[in-house]
């Protein structure tokens, strides 16, 4: 199959009609990348909810939606009588704790991560079947206009045989700006690579094992966890490879944030601005190279990871509502996968790794 990279279309697929959104959680993801994404795709937000009702107060009267509750079983309500898409995003840990409040049958968007461990995740997984709710969970890079584009592109062949996968994040983050993090024992992996983990599995499918140590930094040390070296084990030909330093303070344009595909036929390479000199960012690129002799090129493509990507998991939710056999790429199942991922790394971490014998 060949493809034709000037037509490669990065859109994500609308429902019929598009449903009516209430929001659980009006936090710093809300305002910045779900109520963008929403506004750019024409989703309408009838109520929001936080724990903090001035702060959902707030968040209503900057973004024009109806109604602030007060309570949970409030929004609910809306959320029955406009027959409401249910979107959540507060710390994992409460997740939980919302779930059982919803309707049976509700459509559900998650944030991820999908509890702070296994054990919850397996517990949301099995409340979401148990209701049932049509549930997924907010893995959005997967659905970044360039991941979409990166997938056209493998998935035409035009790279020939995927063999070589790497993330590499080299940055300075400022976690203060999240200060729950600074409870958790799992951090850096469940948090943050987390999202790179699912994104090589949507060009890879599942890992058979992993290697992993995520560790602290020195600067860093309220924080359990900030650099991560993981590979995801696909065999003896597919190398697929994560690492993260989040501390690295030394100058803004060292930073390094970019996602690499390589395969027999060509590469990928895509920077991911909005990592580096954060919050500030830089620009994205998505470069490539084929086997036609031509060299490095650059592909212009329209949006980013935020909020751009926040359309997809929303998007294709309404569609498995309108449609059961719509494969929904951030499914409540699909993403319970990652999470069996992100706790093979814990334990990874946890196992001694191999001595030395000197
Ligand atoms: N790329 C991404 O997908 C991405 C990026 C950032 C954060 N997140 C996730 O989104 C979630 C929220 O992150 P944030 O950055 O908005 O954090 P935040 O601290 O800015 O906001 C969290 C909000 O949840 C509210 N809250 C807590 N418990 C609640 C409850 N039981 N009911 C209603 N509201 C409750 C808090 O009052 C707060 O306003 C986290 O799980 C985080 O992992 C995802």
């Amino acid at each position: 199959m060949t493809i034709e990279f000037s037509a490669i279309n990065t859109t994500p697929e609308m429902p019929r009609v598009k449903r009516d959104i209430v929001i659980i959680g009006a936090g710093g993801i809300v305002t910045d990348s779900h109520l963008p994404a929403y506004r750019e795709a024409g989703f309408k937000v009838q109520a929001i909810y936080d724990i903090n009702a001035a702060k959902a107060q707030a968040v209503a009267s900057a973004w024009d939606i109806p109604h602030a509750c007060s309570t949970l079983p409030e929004l609910i309500q809306h959320g029955i009588a406009h027959q409401a898409v249910f979107d959540i995003a507060v710390p994992a840990s409460e997740i939980k704790n919302i779930l059982p409040l919803l309707p049976a049958h509700s459509g559900v968007l998650i944030q991820k991560p999908m509890g702070e461990s296994i054990e919850e995740a397996r517990k949301i997984l099995a409340i979401c079947q148990q209701k049932p709710l049509i549930a997924g969970i907010n893995f959005q890079l997967r659905r970044a206009p360039f991941m979409i584009a990166a997938k056209q592109i493998v998935d035409s062949g035009a790279l020939g045989d995927i063999h070589d996968v790497e993330m590499r994040v080299v940055c300075h983050t400022p976690w203060n700006l999240w200060s729950f993090l600074n409870d958790k024992e799992r951090m850096e992996v469940n948090y943050h690579s987390i999202h790179y983990i699912d994104a090589i599995r949507f060009f890879l499918g599942d890992p058979q094992a992993v290697y992993c140590k995520t560790m602290k930094h020195p600067k860093m040390m309220e924080l359990a966890q900030t650099r991560s070296s993981i590979i995801m084990d696909y065999g003896d030909v597919i190398r697929a490879n994560i690492h993260t330093n989040h501390g690295h303070d030394y100058a803004s344009d060292k930073q390094e944030c970019f996602f690499k595909i390589e395969g027999t036929r060509g590469a990928i390479k895509i920077q991911i601005g909005v990592i580096l000199n954060y919050p500030n960012g830089s620009v994205d690129k998505f470069e490539y190279v084929l086997d036609d002799g031509l060299g490095w090129r650059s592909l212009e493509i329209k949006g980013s990871w935020f909020p751009q990507a926040f359309i997809g998991p929303m998007s294709g939710l309404q569609k498995k509502m309108e449609d059961p056999a719509y494969h929904y790429l951030n499914s409540v199942d699909d993403a319970w996968r990652t999470m069996c991922v992100v706790e093979a790394c814990y334990q990874s971490t946890a196992k001694a790794a191999t001595d030395v014998q000197y």
